[in-house]
């Protein structure tokens, strides 16, 4: 197993990303084909910045990136890829999302590979990082276009059934994704949502 997780760290190096990190999103991207050219794009987690700079990449010059994470990041801007803005903050803070508002009304994608302090108890680490899950599904509602899409980290757990179950009332396709260049022996998956249904589509709940 080491040398796999050596094979993609090597990868990563010779392809000039920070972060190994980027295959879990390449992979999907490969399988399911979610970014496109000319799309706005949210990263929550975007630290230390391997997911925006391939997201940068796929969508283009004509496109946005807006990254996010408690640590600070750096704004670039490289010929053929979209500009990736850096929001330093905490997306449990109102003020948070009032500063990604004022760089883009709305994302076509949203990503988090938000991760928790790991603290060596699985179900404490489940639990945090349900939280940023939940938050980051709640920002995908009111900040994803109707059908954007929504590829999100979580460590797995006996309440991850509840947060799928959520996602699947707010996309038409929902997968849940293992990439190989995700250890198998972690407790990390990903949910990916697509197609969004925006809230003026959602039909109203009989009662
Ligand atoms: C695994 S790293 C992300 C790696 C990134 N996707 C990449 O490819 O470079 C997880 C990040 O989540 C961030 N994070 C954790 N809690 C957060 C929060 N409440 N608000 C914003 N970022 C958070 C951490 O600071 C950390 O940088």
């Amino acid at each position: 197993m080491k040398e796999v997780q050596d094979y993609y760290f090597k990868k990563a190096q010779r392809e000039g990303y920070p972060a190994r990190s980027v295959y879990k999103l390449e992979e999907a991207q490969h399988k399911y084909g979610f970014l496109k050219r000319g799309q706005r794009v949210l990263d929550l987690g975007g630290y230390p910045g391997s997911w925006s700079m391939y997201s940068a990449k796929t969508v283009g010059d004509q496109g946005l990136v807006v990254a996010v994470d408690l640590q600070s990041g750096r704004r670039r801007q490289e010929s053929n890829r979209a500009p990736i803005e850096f929001v330093r903050g905490d997306i449990m803070r109102d003020e948070t999302l009032a500063a990604i508002e004022r760089l883009a009304p709305n994302f076509q994608v949203v990503l988090s590979d938000m991760a928790p302090q790991t603290t060596g108890s699985k179900w404490a680490d489940h639990q945090k990082s349900l939280v940023l899950c939940r938050q980051a599904l709640d920002l995908a509602r009111r900040l994803l276009v109707p059908g954007g899409a929504f590829y999100c980290k979580v460590f797995d757990g006996e309440d991850f059934k509840e947060f799928f179950e959520q996602t699947k009332r707010d996309f038409r396709q929902t997968k849940i994704v293992k990439p190989k260049s995700s250890r198998p022996e972690s407790r990390e998956l990903f949910v990916l949502g697509l197609e969004f249904v925006g809230q003026a589509d959602k039909k109203p709940r009989s009662t």
